[in-house]
Parts: structure tokens; sequence; C-alpha cells
């Protein structure tokens, strides 16, 4: 597997398989590659001719307090994950590359009403952030597929719109949840959990499925939401929410409204935040 760090080396390589025919799949990523990371790479691998990765902590999508300096690189590692998944090439692009006026004077990309809430309410500008830099990679690669993970629902659902607003000729291809034994969905920050910390954190995931079987058993959802949220405070999470929406549109549901509905949790545990979510079929 190639790595490439400047645009006009990656437009090379994908101009080469252009023009032998091949399709491009392509995963974006932060980096600090998990399994969760790879199953999206496997994804990609089997749908298309050639996949490429991206690394590229991008400061546009961190809060001014956020883990933006502690985000855990990990390139060499990474690389070799890659290689052994089948990626053909990495583009791991400076900021200078991806930003050339600098982060804070990028033309940007706001994508509307899906990000004024949950996240976007939680996290003001994030998803400014990740919308521009994903239009950005979509811009410099021209994959013909690209693949995002369920387990940041919001984002994805955010790409969607925004792929179908600018009319950007790419297929978005959702991935499931990888967990691990215990339930916990796979991030790059669970590492910043303490091991006590660690122990508690699959009460997100049992929480979320709670919050599925009260709705199925007929309760009412906002009820099924406060007891969510207390739980979580009980046992030592500060709870950002824990909510029950539309799963098409993340839009607040009718009152008795049994389907259709997803369950999202973000909440914080220690300094680390956790987010998660749950499809409730
Ligand atoms: P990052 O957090 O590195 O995630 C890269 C991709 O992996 C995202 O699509 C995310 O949803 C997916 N992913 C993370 N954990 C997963 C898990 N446990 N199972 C399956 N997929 C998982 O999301 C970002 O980076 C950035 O916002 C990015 C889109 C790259 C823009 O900067």
């Amino acid at each position: 597997m190639q790595t490439v760090q400047d645009v006009a080396a990656l437009r090379a390589v994908v101009r080469g398989w252009r023009s032998q025919g091949y399709t491009v799949g392509f995963v974006p990523t932060m980096g600090n590659l998990h399994a969760g990371h790879q199953s999206l790479i496997k994804l990609a691998r089997a749908r298309t001719d050639r996949v490429v990765a991206s690394i590229f902590v991008n400061p546009t999508q961190f809060g001014p307090h956020e883990d933006f300096e502690r985000y855990p690189r990990t390139l060499i590692q990474d690389q070799a994950g890659l290689a052994e998944q089948g990626c053909d090439l990495l583009f791991a692009p400076e900021v200078a590359t991806i930003y050339p006026y600098g982060a804070a004077q990028t033309v940007s990309v706001h994508v509307p009403q899906i990000t004024e809430t949950l996240e976007g309410a939680h996290r003001p500008g994030h998803f400014d952030g990740v919308a521009t830099v994903v239009c950005k990679l979509f811009n410099l690669l021209q994959p013909d597929l690209a693949v995002f993970g369920q387990k940041d629902c919001q984002q994805l659902k955010v790409i969607e719109r925004m792929v179908r607003d600018l009319s950007l000729p790419v297929k978005i291809l959702a991935a499931p949840t990888l967990r691990a034994e215990d339930g916990l969905a796979l991030s790059s920050r669970n590492q910043y959990l303490s091991k006590e910390e660690r122990e508690l954190a699959p009460l997100v995931y049992v929480t979320l499925q709670q919050m599925r079987d009260l709705v199925s058993k007929g309760h009412a959802w906002p009820a099924v939401e406060q007891a969510a949220t207390s739980k979580l405070a009980k046992a030592g999470f500060v709870p950002d929410y824990a909510v029950i929406r539309r799963a098409d549109d993340l839009g607040v549901p009718a009152r008795d409204q049994r389907d259709g509905l997803i369950g999202l949790v973000a909440a914080r545990l220690g300094s680390t935040r956790l987010i998660d979510n749950l499809i409730f079929d």
C-alpha cells in the first residue's frame, strides 16, 4: 500500500486507476484505526476495484476545548492495519494541504436543519467542519463510493444530505457499528478511559437496549428518555442526551409513534465523551 501526502500524487494514482476503468472506494478517517474502521475498508473492498483511506485529524471539526491536540496519532500502526485489509492507497495530508488559506479562513460547507440538534447542539460548528473536510476530500479523490459508520449516525445523515443537495457524484454506504464483546462501540476515544471508566462504559449500549425494550413494551418515549438519562447520571456519567428520535431524519417523533425509531446517547465519563445509537427494529 502506497501512502501519499500531496494532492498531485493522489490525483496521479487515481487517474491511473481511472484510465484502466477501475472504480474507486473511499473511507475517510482521523486515524488511530480499530476494527470498526477496518470493517469499512472491507465493505469498500467488496464493492469497488480500488480502495483509498484518508487519515486527517481535521482541526475544523474540533471545538476550542475539545481533544484536537491529544487525539491519538498512530500513522505507522495505521499503515500496517490498512495494508492488511487490502487498502490500496492512504492519503495522509498536512493541514496546509487541505486548508491552503488556513483552517480559520476556509470556505465552509454548512448543512442546515439536521445539524442543529444533538451533536450539532452540543458541539457548535462541528458538522460544518465535517461537511467541509468531507466535501474537500470528495473533490480531491472523486470516489464512486464512500463508506461511513452508523456509529456516527448524525454525521452519516449530514453527509447524505450534503451529497444530495450539492449533487456530488458519489454513493454513500452506511456500515454497521462494530462493538467490543461487552457491547461498547469501538472508538479511538475509548483509550482515554481509565480502567474503572472502561468497565462502566458498556452501560451506554445497555441503556440503549433498555430504551428499545421499554418502547417495544408500549412505554411512552418521553418517560423512557428520562429513565435512561437518570440511570446514566446515577452511574456516574454526565449525559448530554439520551433520546429517542425518528430514524430517518432524527426529528422528534409523534408521542404514539412506535416504528422507525432510533435511540441516541452522548455522555461524558470523566474526560471522555462517548456516543452511540441503536435503531429500534
Ligand atoms: P473517525 O472518527 O476516524 O471515523 C471514521 C469512520 O469510521 C466514520 O465513518 C465512523 O463512523 C466510522 N466508525 C467509527 N467507529 C466505528 C465502529 N465502532 N464501527 C463502525 N464504524 C465506525 O468520523 C470521522 O473520523 C471524521 O468525522 C471524518 C468523517 C473522517 C471527517 O473528518
